[in-house]
């Protein structure tokens, strides 16, 4: 499988990066609600280092996947109406500024709330807000929460969409991000398979008898 993308897939890079930030987004937001109701222990404290780390991670992989998607090409569109098209490029773009977003706001309020920040204990990491701020914190910590609901709405039309295609129109907008998916149509597979030219007639199995020499009798 190739690692760039081509006209009709998703390649290896966009595909690990696409899945791999999708399992950590979703992970650090279930592990985020569960860990703020915890009473307060050393477990607390390493959840919530555990979270902000990976929460770093997140804002790493978007520039690497930012990066990446300007070198690489995106696939073309698939036929569909205008309107989805554009509610579909619409949602992606939001996507893309929530993924800065969450980090950036959990970093913030971390150092409004003039608490240090180091990722996994190897590097510290300065603060966004130079010391405590309670207004900015609250500001913040809003984002934060609110930023992480206004995700989960987006992530049910980016799923819903991602299922209605692949189960109701039947075409390959799910199957070209997944690795392991059927694809529904053959008119989408890469053009050199789709148009290549019958294989030329296997030789005989017998060699052909050979010409008589010029000067044999008739
Ligand atoms: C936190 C979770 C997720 C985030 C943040 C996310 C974000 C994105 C973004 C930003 C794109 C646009 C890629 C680009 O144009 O550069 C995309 C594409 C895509 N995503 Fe997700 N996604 C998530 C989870 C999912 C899930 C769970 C599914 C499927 C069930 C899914 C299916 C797809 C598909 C099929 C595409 C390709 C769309 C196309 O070819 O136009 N995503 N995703
Ligand atoms: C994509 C990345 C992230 C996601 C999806 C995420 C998600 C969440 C969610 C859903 C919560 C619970 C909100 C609440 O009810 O208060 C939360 C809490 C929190 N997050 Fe994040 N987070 C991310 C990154 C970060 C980062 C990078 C930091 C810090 C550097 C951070 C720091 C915190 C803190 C300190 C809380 C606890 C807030 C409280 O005690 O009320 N998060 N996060």
């Amino acid at each position: 499988m190739q690692f760039k993308s081509d006209a009709n897939r998703w390649g290896l890079g966009a595909r690990s990066l696409h899945w791999l930030m999708a399992a950590l987004i979703i992970g650090l937001g279930v592990v985020g609600l569960y860990m703020a109701d915890l009473p307060n222990s050393p477990q607390k404290v390493k959840i919530y280092a555990l979270h902000k780390s990976t929460g770093l991670t997140v804002l790493a992989l978007l520039l690497l996947r930012l990066a990446w998607r300007m070198a690489d090409r995106r696939p073309d569109e698939l036929a569909m109406p205008r309107w989805q098209a554009a509610a579909a490029r619409a949602v992606h773009l939001l996507l893309y500024l929530l993924m800065f977003a969450l980090p950036l706001s959990g970093w913030m309020y971390n150092s409004a709330s003039g608490y240090p920040l180091q990722w996994f204990g190897l590097f510290n990491l300065p603060s966004l807000s130079g010391g405590a701020d309670t207004a900015l914190k609250e500001i913040a910590h809003a984002v934060h929460e609110y930023g992480f609901y206004l995700l989960v709405l987006l992530l049910a039309a980016h799923v819903g969409a991602a299922l209605k295609h692949h189960f109701v129109d039947r075409d390959d907008t799910l199957a070209r991000m997944l690795p392991l998916v059927r694809r529904h149509h053959a008119t989408s597979l890469p053009q050199p398979l789709a148009t290549a030219p019958a294989a030329p007639a296997r030789p005989p199995l017998t060699p052909a008898p050979a010409a008589p020499p010029e000067n044999s009798p008739p």
